[in-house]
């Protein structure tokens, strides 16, 4: 099994202390000028959250993840949420139920989405090495786990992305990134970030965010918190599209797309990855 901490019955993964932080919400206070990057875990948070930092502050380098880490309202404490300094940059996992409705109305919210099938991949080696979980089954137990709605981490893929899709399609607050757009050409992404949340920038800047937030610079250059992975884990594993062909198998891919195509009109977004 996985250990997860259950909330209104969706699991969540067991970040430091979940369980004493969902309640958060309840206490959150919402800013006007507040940055949301929303996905179901592993689909571009630390990725989208580099572009948003270059762009909103002007610094030429990465995050230093040690001393400014994503901040995901669900698993750390309100003071420091309340503390930090605008505009700030929330990430969550939540499914829309669990998101407060006063940041719904009045933030802007960047929703990421990939290739399920890869972040179920990704989703895997995560759980596996990240030393408060330690997954130890195999990845057909992992895959079983994310394509069943009452044990999938943070309530089924398909929930996550159709309830949230309702809410922000057509929301002047809201943005739709896909992960492989930005595999595909990261600086055309990297502007219309930056066109919608006002932090235009010039040409050589766009250069340099696209630059740095390349696969192969984020790996050498972020510091990861020592404490946080078994050996070889890494926040920056492959980074690569079409990883699950790797590891479904053809049955697995057989029962993923009979879910997928029952579920796909539900889903209200185009999705042109490889099925
Ligand atoms: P893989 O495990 O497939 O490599 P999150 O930040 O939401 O946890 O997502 C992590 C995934 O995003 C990992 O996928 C990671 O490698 C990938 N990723 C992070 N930075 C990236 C980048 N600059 N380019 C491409 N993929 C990136």
């Amino acid at each position: 099994g996985l250990t997860v901490v259950e909330v209104n019955r969706v699991h969540l993964p067991p970040f430091p202390i979940v369980e004493n932080n969902i309640n958060n919400y309840d206490k959150f206070h919402a800013r006007g000028d507040d940055v949301w990057i929303v996905n179901w875990p592993k689909s571009g948070t630390h990725w989208m959250y580099e572009v948003i930092k270059l762009l909103m502050t002007g610094r030429e380098e990465l995050t230093d993840s040690i001393k400014e880490g994503t901040m995901f309202p669900e698993a750390c404490a309100v003071e420091s949420l309340e503390k930090l300094p605008s505009p700030r940059v929330l990430d969550t996992h939540v499914p829309l139920k669990l998101f407060p409705e006063e940041a719904l109305k009045k933030s802007k919210i960047i929703y990421t989405l990939r290739n399920p099938k890869d972040a179920f991949v990704s989703a895997y080696y995560h759980m596996k090495n990240d030393r408060s979980v330690s997954y130890e089954g195999s990845w057909n137990g992992f895959f079983e786990l994310s394509v069943d709605e009452n044990t999938c981490l943070c309530g089924s893929w398909f929930d996550h992305v159709a309830d949230w899709m309702e809410v922000l399609e057509n929301n002047p607050n809201a943005l739709v990134v896909k992960y492989e757009d930005m595999k595909r050409d990261l600086k055309k992404e990297v502007r219309r970030v930056a066109e919608f949340l006002g932090y235009t920038k010039s040409e050589e800047v766009y250069e340099n965010v696209t630059k740095k937030c390349s696969f192969g610079h984020m790996k050498k250059a972020k510091k990861e918190p020592k404490c946080f992975w078994k050996p070889g884990g890494s926040m920056y594993r492959k980074g690569i599209v079409g990883d699950w062909k790797n590891h479904f198998t053809v049955a697995q891919n057989e029962k993923f797309n009979a879910i997928f195509n029952e579920k796909r009109n539900k889903l209200r977004v185009s999705v042109d990855f490889e099925l």
